[in-house]
Order: C-alpha cells, then sequence, then structure tokens
C-alpha cells in the first residue's frame, strides 16, 4: 500500500469512532479528506460536523453534510484529525495545513482527539517536522529572535495568510523532548497565536495506517 492508500485506510477506519447521530469535529489536511469522503458514504451517520478550515468546510458541504460554527456546540464527542507528526505518548505537531488555530480550538470542545494518520508520522521525539506558529505580522521579526534563542530557525511560510489572516513561521530544529512545556513557554509568548505543539490537546488514540493494516495506539 503506499501512502496514499494507508490514509484511505485510517479514514474509513475512523468511521468506527463516530457516535451515530452526533455532531462531531472534523479536522483539516488530505487524511481527513479521505475521513470526509468515508462519512459522506454513511448518509445520516452525523447531525452534523464543526469544521477546523475552509477547505474541509467545502468538502464536507459538497457532500451534503451540515456544518455548524463552534459557537453552536458546547460539546463534541470526538474531534477527528491528521497530524504531521505523532510520539507515542500522543503528543502532536499539526499545521503543515495553516490550520492549527480553529484545529486546537475545535480540538478543545472535545471530549476524544482521535488522530488519523499514516505510519510515517510516528516518531520518538517530536521536532524534525519544523514547527508551524501562527503570527501576528508585528511580532514576525521578534518571535524570530525568540527561537534563535532556543536553537530554532524560523522561517515564514511565504505566500500563505491563514483562515485567520495571520502569517505562519516554520521553525526548524528544534528537538522537543517535553512537548507540554515548550508548547507552554511559547504561548506566552506576545504575538503567539497558536503554536502546533498540540500536547495539552494531545490525541487519545491514533489510528496508524500501516502495511499490515490499521494499528490502533490509545494513551
Ligand atoms: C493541518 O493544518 C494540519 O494540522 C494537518 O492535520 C496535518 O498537516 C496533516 O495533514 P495530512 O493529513 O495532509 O498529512
Amino acid at each position: 500500500m503506499n501512502q496514499d492508500e494507508l490514509k484511505a485506510l485510517v479514514g474509513r477506519a475512523a468511521l468506527a469512532h463516530v457516535p451515530a447521530g452526533s455532531i462531531i469535529g472534523v479536522g483539516t489536511g488530505s487524511t481527513v479528506n479521505c475521513f470526509i469522503d468515508a462519512l459522506a458514504t454513511q448518509p445520516g451517520l452525523v447531525r452534523g460536523a464543526v469544521s477546523s478550515s475552509v477547505k474541509s468546510t467545502e468538502r464536507l458541504k459538497a457532500h451534503g453534510i451540515p456544518v455548524l460554527e463552534a459557537a453552536e456546540v458546547e460539546s463534541l464527542p470526538v474531534y477527528i484529525d491528521g497530524a504531521d507528526e505523532i510520539d507515542h505518548a500522543g503528543c502532536m505537531i499539526k499545521g503543515g495545513g495553516a490550520a492549527l488555530t480553529r484545529e486546537k480550538i475545535v480540538a478543545d470542545l472535545a471530549q476524544r482527539f482521535i488522530c488519523i494518520a499514516d505510519e510515517s508520522k510516528l516518531v520518538a521525539t517530536l521536532g524534525r517536522f519544523p514547527l508551524p506558529v501562527e503570527v501576528i505580522p508585528m511580532a514576525a521579526a521578534q518571535l524570530t529572535r525568540r527561537f534563535a534563542a532556543i536553537g530554532g530557525q524560523a522561517r515564514l511560510r511565504e505566500g500563505v495568510t491563514t483562515d485567520n489572516g495571520q502569517l505562519i513561521l516554520d521553525v526548524s530544529g528544534l528537538s522537543i523532548t517535553d512537548p507540554l512545556a515548550l508548547e507552554t513557554e511559547i504561548n506566552q509568548w506576545p504575538g503567539v497565536v497558536t503554536v502546533g505543539l498540540f500536547a495539552r490537546h494531545r490525541a487519545a488514540a491514533c489510528l496508524l495506517g500501516t502495511r499490515d493494516g490499521v494499528r490502533t495506539l490509545t494513551f
């Protein structure tokens, strides 16, 4: 199986984690696209979805799945999303698709985060994938210097404005041995909208697509 087939496999497997008749949280990315397409094969399985990006909203609506605003729900039973990296504790790097802020907002509404990913995303230590950070433009230069002070090289993602009208810095060179501490630290820096470390909102389970089938990791 190639990577696309592994993504399709876990997209379908995630259906088993969707409570019938519920409103669910839906993430962003190519793996989630497979999940949305799988969801469309089961009309009526969900009452609706809270989406983490304009792209996912468009795809859900194209399939006739109702999309609700985050303000319309108080809680979601489950949030299903991909990751750029996930470690063996369920902590993740996210934001490769620039949707990290809305992803964290929707994840915060959910009781369980189910990560769907192909096996290439599982790592011992987070940080080989450059860490996306959504920032206010005014602060981009001083945040670049702050990252340099902790050993990270921040690069502005060229030509990208987020759904929230902000910029993305991609920070390479970090070996993230304590994701929760680093997330907490970066969250304090003025001008940071969201850091793409999901340790406070780590996954409860990961459906990992492997050549031998779906491996379920629980954390
Ligand atoms: C979107 O901003 C990201 O957090 C995605 O969840 C992540 O990049 C995974 O995307 P793929 O499923 O396309 O690999």
